[in-house]
């Protein structure tokens, strides 16, 4: 016990020593600010002298597309949003201090949509057709050392359709400067692994790459807990590192605090590289302790406790935001959807943004990291198919390179619906490229790879190939159970890469006439009748052909305990591919939450299926004709039965029985009061009381943060509801809100989730949708108090204070 105090005091005071150089030895800085963006050719634009004075001045992450009309004769059609795609230009001019000269210094773009080149000083450093993968360029040769540097970027995404949904354009994720000494730690040069893990020790070994011109230098790398206090160091002395090298470093860490779901616990790896006494390069690498398993019975296993993934698919989009990567709206995503119990995202189908998986390993999320939309044949005409063959490896390999440090990513899908699955003609391309690519994984890292096949018949390459470690389904919910997918393909541990597919627009009722009252429905329903204006019932109605509803997917999920886990397409609505619907809908009706973030009713049924938080949920809104037909649904949990009043008459006690995971009353309409309340032997758990609404009175705001950081890129996101002179929500207000904000900050976007509006994401004024409207207000960088009001014609406004510190 002594020793181990004192060894500890010796590191801290090492890792101390250390600090002190530390700020000199790797500068990472972000380099968003102060660009310069053209919509269009420019001639020359990439020369340093280039005259860029007249460009539009702004701060990156940047989408041109979502700021443009929606357009019905856009090439990307309405899968791709109806914003249009085209060709831009960004610059920014910059100085280098003389006194880095002799650095090495890295560019590094997280995503550029696509087909990007990037000059500096008029040199072209490459070009990088995909619009997911992060990538880097060296500047240091070309650099005017204490002088102005001048680094262009052109960003091609003219030819469309290229992308199955909204895609955005532009510069959208982060870009940063980064500065080492000549011996360094490559681009994602370091590597993680828990060799062995239990309750009193884990074995870590980081494996650190790296490059330099001949010099020694001693590596230390110190292992930090979430307290940061070190727990471990090792230093390899006088190494001589002419070329790329590793080098391989294991500790022992006594009684770790293992990464999980509901603690997420993350430890530091700083590494830091001393050449002749002086710190030249120094990286941190952020980590998790766990141990996992796929069972090929039992399903997953997270530090040997069987857990079900209860996993949704995303889209990259930010709703209003475009897909301009904010960190603060993806952690918004991720704590709504932890709110309703879900535990996994699968990132379809692309590499997300670096700031994601940062998000999932802090906040306890299972990541399925998915590489490609498709393989060498396309799904749309342009899409990346084209550029395939040129650049899968390294795009593969890199994206691996990148993530594979992060405790969320438990998955590497190597693509979703790949047309080489069917293998048509006993071509046997599929399996080729799937072999290539498990080798490119497994030469990088050990997670199970899966392939998301929504074909399961017989001729299946990649499933017949018994070459990816898990066997992923899209859809296909009438075959999930252990006795069908063993017998097709081996005993290997099974996983629902994709699901459901229902359609709803939130806070829209159909009640059709009592013969047409079938739940649910097959999604031509919405199509023919009610539904000129394209919105989608939100009862638990209308699913695709191929997909089903979330009831029944949900009875099958849990029936079979072989079945892994599943990810639901999708958590939130997307902009584009609005299927089954033509224009004006522009965005999708699959999410449990929609464009907005503002959730579904079926949102509840998930919170009352895997959360422990009591749950009451009834729909839907207490607004029709005197003695119309109404169902009446509840989701609950924690209760025995619910019972249902109207104006305090019981219409009734419901219980699930079974499976069933809702209670449902089918009651004549009286304008009052409609109030449920569930109970546990007999003693009330939770009271729900919906009125009937008058007319639209006045507007409520409400901030979801009134306090936000003045650093330029936090957000507030601002609900406004339209209530009547009582306050209850007026289910179908759809009054236009202006919006006015003064002071520290300005309006990112403004949505109401409506699938078919054609208002501007980017506007100052935008239509309620079924009584709900939603304004992001962003810091402009300085602290203050930012102001924003709401006002609509004949209601009373409201305002509300943000303060930015
Ligand atoms: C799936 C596909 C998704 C999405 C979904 C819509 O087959 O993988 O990308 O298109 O259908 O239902």
């Amino acid at each position: 016990m002594q020793r181990s105090r004192y060894s500890l005091l010796v590191i801290s005071i090492l890792f101390c020593q250390y600090s002190l150089f530390a700020q000199s030895a790797r500068m990472r800085e972000d380099f968003d600010n102060n660009w310069t963006f053209h919509l269009g050719e420019a001639a020359n634009a990439k020369a340093s002298e280039f005259d860029d004075a007249s460009w539009r001045k702004l701060n990156l992450p940047h989408d041109w597309s979502i700021e443009l009309p929606f357009d019905s004769t856009s090439p990307t059609n309405n899968s791709g949003g109806c914003l249009r795609g085209g060709l831009g230009w960004y610059r920014k001019t910059f100085t280098v201090p003389a006194t880095d000269k002799g650095k090495i210094i890295f560019i590094d773009f997280d995503g550029v949509y696509r087909n990007s080149e990037v000059f500096i000083n008029g040199h072209s450093l490459g070009m990088r057709p995909n619009g997911f993968i992060s990538f880097r360029y060296e500047l240091s040769q070309f650099l005017n050392y204490g002088g102005k540097n001048v680094i262009a970027v052109k960003v091609d995404n003219s030819q469309q359709p290229n992308s199955r949904w909204y895609s955005g354009s532009g510069i959208y994720r982060n870009v940063w400067l980064v500065k080492t000494g000549t011996t360094n730690i490559e681009n994602w040069g370091t590597y993680v692994t828990t060799p062995s893990v239990s309750a009193s020790s884990a074995k870590v070994t980081v494996t650190t790459s790296l490059t330099g011109t001949g010099e020694y230098c001693d590596v230390t790398t110190t292992i930090l807990n979430a307290a940061g206090a070190p727990v471990g160091t090792q230093t390899q002395k006088g190494l001589h590192i002419g070329s790329l090298q590793t080098l391989p470093q294991t500790f022992s860490i006594g009684s770790p605090v293992l990464w999980s779901l509901e603690n997420p616990y993350l430890y530091k790896a700083v590494t830091k590289v001393m050449s002749k006494g002086k710190l030249t390069d120094e990286y941190t690498t952020n980590f998790g302790i766990r141990s996992y398993k796929f069972d090929v019975d039992k399903g997953f296993f997270l530090n040997g406790k069987q857990v079900k993934i209860v996993g949704v698919c995303n889209h990259h989009d930010l709703g209003c935001l475009g897909t301009a990567i904010n960190t603060r709206a993806l952690e918004r995503q991720l704590q709504i959807l932890k709110g309703m119990g879900v535990n996994g995202i699968r990132t379809s189908h692309n590499p997300p943004a670096p700031e994601l998986l940062d998000l999932c390993d802090k906040m306890g999320f299972i990541v399925m990291d998915e590489a490609f939309d498709m393989w060498k044949h396309r799904k749309v005409d342009f899409d990346y198919s084209k550029d395939f063959d040129e650049w899968y490896k390294q795009d593969l390999k890199d994206q691996v390179l990148r993530d594979r440090n992060h405790p969320s990513v438990f998955i590497w899908s190597l693509g979703n619906e790949i047309p080489e699955q069917h293998g048509k003609d006993g071509d046997t391309t599929g399996m080729a490229l799937l072999r290539e690519m498990q080798r490119i994984v497994r030469s990088l890292d050990d997670r199970p790879t899966v392939t998301a096949n929504n074909h399961t018949d017989d001729n299946n390459q990649l499933l017949k190939s018994g070459i990816a470690d898990l066997i992923g389904y899209n859809y296909n919910q009438g075959i999930w159970m252990p006795e069908h997918v063993q017998k097709k393909w081996g005993r290997k541990p099974f996983i629902v890469t994709e699901s459901v597919s229902a359609l709803q627009s939130r806070g829209h009722y159909d009640q059709p006439s009592d013969s047409m009252r079938v739940w649910p429905q097959r999604w031509d329903a919405p199509l023919k009748g009610a539904n000129a204006d394209f919105t989608c019932s939100a009862y638990e109605n209308c699913y695709t052909p191929w997909g089903s509803s979330h009831l029944t997917t949900l009875k099958a999920f849990l029936k079979y305990e072989s079945v892994s886990g599943m990810f639901v397409w999708t958590g939130f609505d997307y902009i584009g591919e609005p299927t089954p619907y033509p224009w004006p809908a522009r965005s999708s009706y699959f999410g449990i939450v929609d464009l907005a973030g503002f959730p579904k009713d079926v949102y509840y049924l998930y919170q009352s299926l895997f959360t422990t938080k009591n749950v009451l949920h009834l729909f839907p809104h207490w607004n029709w004709k005197p003695g119309q037909t109404i169902d009446m649904w509840a989701y609950y949990n924690n209760a025995d039965e619910v019972e249902l009043f109207i104006n305090g008459k019981s219409q009734g006690i419901r219980k699930k029985t079974g499976d069933d995971l809702y209670v449902m009353w089918r009651v004549p309409f009286e304008a009052g009061k409609v109030e449920a309340i569930s109970k546990k032997n007999g003693k009330a758990v939770a009271t729900q009381v919906i009125k009937t609404a008058g007319e639209p009175a006045k507007l409520i705001v409400q901030a979801d943060r009134s306090a936000i950081k003045g650093d330029g890129k936090d957000l507030s996101f601002v609900t406004v509801k339209v209530v009547d002179a009582a306050g209850n929500l007026v289910p179908d207000a759809a009054n236009e809100i202006q919006f006015k904000v003064s002071g520290a900050g300005f309006i990112a976007g403004v949505d109401n989730g409506c699938q078919t509006s054609l208002e501007s994401f980017k506007g100052s004024q935008h239509k309620a949708f079924n009584g709900l409207c939603l304004a992001v207000v962003q810091s402009n960088g300085k602290p203050g108090v930012i102001k924003l009001q709401a006002q609509a014609a004949g209601l009373a406004g409201a305002s509300i204070d943000i303060t930015g510190k």
